[in-house]
């Protein structure tokens, strides 16, 4: 049986544990990271695509971050389509934040590379992972590297395998509480190879349903529409997608470019927070702990700003000997976490007709959109928690003295 030793092992190979490996490996902690997928798979991943302010700095200011620079797109504002109306909100004037356009995939593979040049690249394909010993001398992980059976050892797991992983499912029953929504829709996406329509993301609010307009590359759009929660894709041949995209994002016949439609896909809607995230010497991170609906693009930004303050726990304990950054992991992430959940929860309300929804609430949600529009405060609180202000993982690490 081959043993490995490490500090730490960091379970999948996502945004989450992919930024704590990179991180702990620049303040000179051990760790081995074990994904159960290939590494094609993992970087082939369509996901989301927009990265708060504090995360590119974040990327930017641990060297992770130059074809980001190169082929990101920096973006000071998003347009809001409604009742036949467009209103521009300029986050960059509201509240001095950007985001930059970015997708997952394409920052998963800097990561990857990040770690394959510094010697130590995750290991692929490790699909029977067992932990245990979770509150004993030392974690032990039981799995297949390499076609051999292997035992790997570790002061601590870093549990940062999603919402299906298995480490979230290994902390003994009754330990953690689970709080969960689920939405009575969801949204099918599609990547289109056509120009975008603009320079900025459009979020249309339509009758029919909601539909977001955002993009990959001055020649990549990719596109969401909202539809029932148990939707069919072969009930969606590319000229019905293309006819809805146009009738909900472009009410008033404003440009669409259309191109051929790829990696179709369908997105469930779900809030969900495990308490606490950590037990024994376990610490979940990113989906492994939460997740939120896609429509504030939280999920990414909220993995990566847990493994930054994971990785500044760890390193205090390393380096110092100090066990309070670890003690208090749960109630700093969490503190984030609900924050993001409350505004994803509430724009996802804001945008989608519900099912069933009545003359009166529609109302509503037309009055919400019109102070969102008209209201200088109400705008500037908005680009405030859509640029992530309050949760800044670039400053949170500076701040930890790295
Ligand atoms: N063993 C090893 N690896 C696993 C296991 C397992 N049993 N189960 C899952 N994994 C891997 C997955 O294959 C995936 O690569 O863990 C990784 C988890 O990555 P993500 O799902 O990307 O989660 P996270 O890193 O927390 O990033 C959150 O990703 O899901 C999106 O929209 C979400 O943007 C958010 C972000
Ligand atoms: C995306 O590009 O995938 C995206 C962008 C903005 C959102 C949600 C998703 O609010």
């Amino acid at each position: 049986m081959r043993t490995v030793r490490t500090q730490v092992a960091i379970v999948g190979a996502g945004p989450a544990g992919l930024v704590l490996a990179h991180l702990l490996h620049l303040d000179g902690v051990r760790s081995v990271v074990l994904e159960r997928r290939d590494r094609a798979y993992v970087e082939g991943r369509v996901r989301a695509g927009l990265l708060e302010q504090g995360t590119a700095d974040l990327l930017r200011d641990t060297g992770v971050g130059r074809r980001m620079d190169r082929e990101g797109q920096v973006h000071e504002g998003f347009e809001l389509r409604f009742d036949g109306e467009r209103h521009r909100l300029s986050t960059a004037e509201l509240c001095g934040r950007t985001v930059t356009m970015y997708g997952q995939q394409e920052v998963v593979k800097d990561l990857i590379r990040a770690r394959t040049e510094a010697g130590a690249p995750p290991y692929f394909g490790v699909d029977d992972i067992a932990v245990g010993d979770l509150t004993g001398d030392a974690a032990t992980l039981r799995c297949t590297l390499g076609g051999q059976p292997a035992v790997v050892r570790a002061d601590f797991v870093a549990g940062c395998d999603g919402f299906h992983g298995v480490t979230r499912r290994s902390v003994s029953a009754g330990r953690l509480t689970a709080y969960e929504r689920t939405y009575p829709f969801a949204w099918l996406g599609v990547l289109a190879a056509a120009p975008p329509a603009g320079e900025e993301l459009i979020y249309a609010v339509h009758e029919r349903g909601f539909a977001l307009h955002s993009m990959r590359s001055p020649t990549v759009s990719r596109l969401y529409l909202q539809v029932a929660p148990d939707e069919d894709l072969a009930r969606w041949p590319d000229d019905r997608i293309r006819a809805e995209l146009r009738t909900r994002l472009c009410p008033a016949g404003e440009p669409l470019h259309e191109g051929p439609l790829s990696r179709h896909g369908i997105t469930s809607m779900r809030g969900f927070v495990v308490e606490p995230m950590q037990y024994g010497r376990l610490f979940l991170a990113g989906d492994a702990a939460h997740i939120v609906p896609p429509t504030a693009a939280k999920g990414l930004n909220l993995a990566v700003s847990d493994a930054v303050v994971l990785a500044g726990a760890l390193a205090a304990w390393y380096a110092r000997g100090d066990r309070g950054p670890l003690d208090g992991y749960t109630r700093t992430c969490l503190r984030h976490v609900w924050r993001a959940q409350d505004f994803s929860a509430s724009l996802t309300r804001l945008f989608h007709p519900y099912p069933g929804e009545d003359a009166m609430e529609a109302r509503l949600r037309r009055a919400r959109l019109r102070r969102l529009v008209g209201s200088g405060a109400a705008a500037t609180s908005f680009a405030e928690e859509y640029t992530g202000l309050a949760r800044d993982p670039a400053a949170a690490r500076r701040g930890a003295g790295a």
